[in-house]
This record gives C-alpha cells, sequence and structure tokens, in this order.
C-alpha cells in the first residue's frame, strides 16, 4: 500500500547501538548550528559553506513544524550518543509524495536518506550505524519498498557509509548539482527493500 495513504508509524525516538535518532527540539538550535557552521561538515553539501544561524534557524523550524505533518514524510532527527545524550550530529530521511507527479525525484526511490556528523565524531562507524538505522526505519516502519542516497563523488567517506549500509551505486550523474558556483558530479545510491540485511 502507497506510504501517502497510510497512518504514518512513527517508532521514534530510533535506537542504533551506540546512538538514539530523536526528533528535534527547540532547544537543539545551538547544537544544531555548531554543526551547519563547519565548513568541512558542509563543504560537499548545496548551497555550499558554512551555513549562516538563520539557514540553521529555518531548518531546525522545518524540522519542528514537519513533526506534527500527517501523513509524516520529513524525518529530520537530532543524532545524540546513547549514555549522555550529547549532540553529535544532524540526518534525515524522506519520503516524497507520491500524488506530485511534478516532483521527478520520485523517480529515483520513494524515500532518500542523508547523515551529517560533527567532525570529531568522524571515522568511528557512526554514520554506518546511523545509514543502518535510517534504512531499517524506512522499510520496516515505513513500508518504504526503495531508498535512494546521494553524494558528491568526491565525498569518499559518504560513499563508504552508503555502500556498508548496503546500498549499490546506480547512478553517476555529469555536473547535475550546483554547490556554490560549480556543477558537480554526483553519486546515487539505492536500495530496495528486499536487498536489506539490516
Ligand atoms: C560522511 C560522514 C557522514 C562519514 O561519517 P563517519 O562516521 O566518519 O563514517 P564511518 O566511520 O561509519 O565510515 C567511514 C568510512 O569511510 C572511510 N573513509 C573516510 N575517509 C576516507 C577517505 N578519504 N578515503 C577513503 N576512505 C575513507 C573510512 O575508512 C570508513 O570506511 P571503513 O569502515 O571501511 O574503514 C562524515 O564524514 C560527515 O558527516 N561528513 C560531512 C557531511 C557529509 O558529507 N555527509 C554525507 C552527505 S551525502
Amino acid at each position: 500500500m502507497p506510504v501517502s495513504s497510510e497512518p504514518v508509524a512513527l517508532g521514534l525516538p530510533l535506537e542504533a547501538d551506540r546512538l538514539v535518532l530523536r526528533d528535534y527540539r527547540e532547544d537543539d538550535l545551538e547544537s544544531l548550528h555548531s554543526l551547519w557552521s563547519d565548513s568541512d561538515v558542509a563543504k560537499f553539501i548545496p548551497p555550499k559553506g558554512p551555513r549562516k544561524e538563520e539557514d540553521t534557524k529555518r531548518l531546525l523550524l522545518k524540522a519542528l513544524a514537519t513533526q506534527l505533518e500527517r501523513p509524516r514524510r520529513y524525518f529530520r532527527l537530532a543524532i545524540v550518543l546513547k549514555p549522555d545524550g550529547e549532540f553529535v550530529g544532524d540526518c534525515v530521511c524522506r519520503v516524497h509524495d507520491p500524488d506530485n507527479k511534478e516532483d521527478l525525484t520520485h523517480l529515483l526511490g520513494e524515500a532518500y536518506i542523508g547523515f551529517f556528523l560533527h567532525r570529531r565524531f568522524w571515522g568511528q562507524g557512526y554514520a554506518t550505524e546511523i545509514a543502518r538505522t535510517l534504512l531499517r526505519f524506512g522499510f520496516e516502519e515505513l513500508g518504504l519498498h526503495r531508498i535512494f542516497a546521494w553524494c558528491d563523488r568526491e565525498n569518499v567517506a559518504s560513499s563508504r557509509v552508503l555502500e556498508k549500509a548496503g546500498m549499490k551505486q546506480e547512478g553517476h550523474f555529469r555536473e547535475s548539482v550546483l554547490l556554490g558556483d560549480e556543477w558537480r558530479d554526483p553519486l546515487v545510491y539505492g536500495i530496495i527493500r528486499d536487498e536489506t540485511k539490516v
């Protein structure tokens, strides 16, 4: 059954081995902005460059407002450490509106996932844990059939995470993403429900 006609199965917060993925709260602004104002974090993520506080506020407001939507299709979640709730990063699972035929991103899959971690947490396997958790959420809780993700072709760490989570590289688009003033090549990864071993 299409996602849009079902009541949303929430199942939040999501638990990973070492992390919890929970809904944002108003008091997360400072943590979220310390993440997105880091130029290394934002390096490959359009529109490019460290985000201004007003950009982060807009992101947080959207995350908060969409928590109330039914069916809920935008799951922007804070990633926190299990023991003490320390903020690790930001992640998203975005389900497309199947009734919006003009949004051609549905050709890539019913939903996409993405994850963005504070630099001090890189290289410890956290993003792989998050990707697996978001895929499990998409398939088991939301009943999705196919999920995609994309990253800049030079974002080697992100490519590796998507592969480790079981996604396959299916596309290399030429100069389809504008990053600052430069047209970049994204790699598109996909996974179908039956392929998941998460
Ligand atoms: C991309 C990102 C999420 C990865 O997070 P992470 O927690 O460090 O990822 P993991 O530790 O789970 O896995 C990283 C993998 O990439 C590999 N890797 C990292 N940098 C690499 C490089 N320059 N060359 C080759 N491999 C690299 C690591 O060795 C590891 O693979 P392994 O387990 O086989 O050794 C993190 O760097 C980040 O938040 N970047 C900024 C935001 C971003 O670009 N997000 C992705 C959006 S598409």
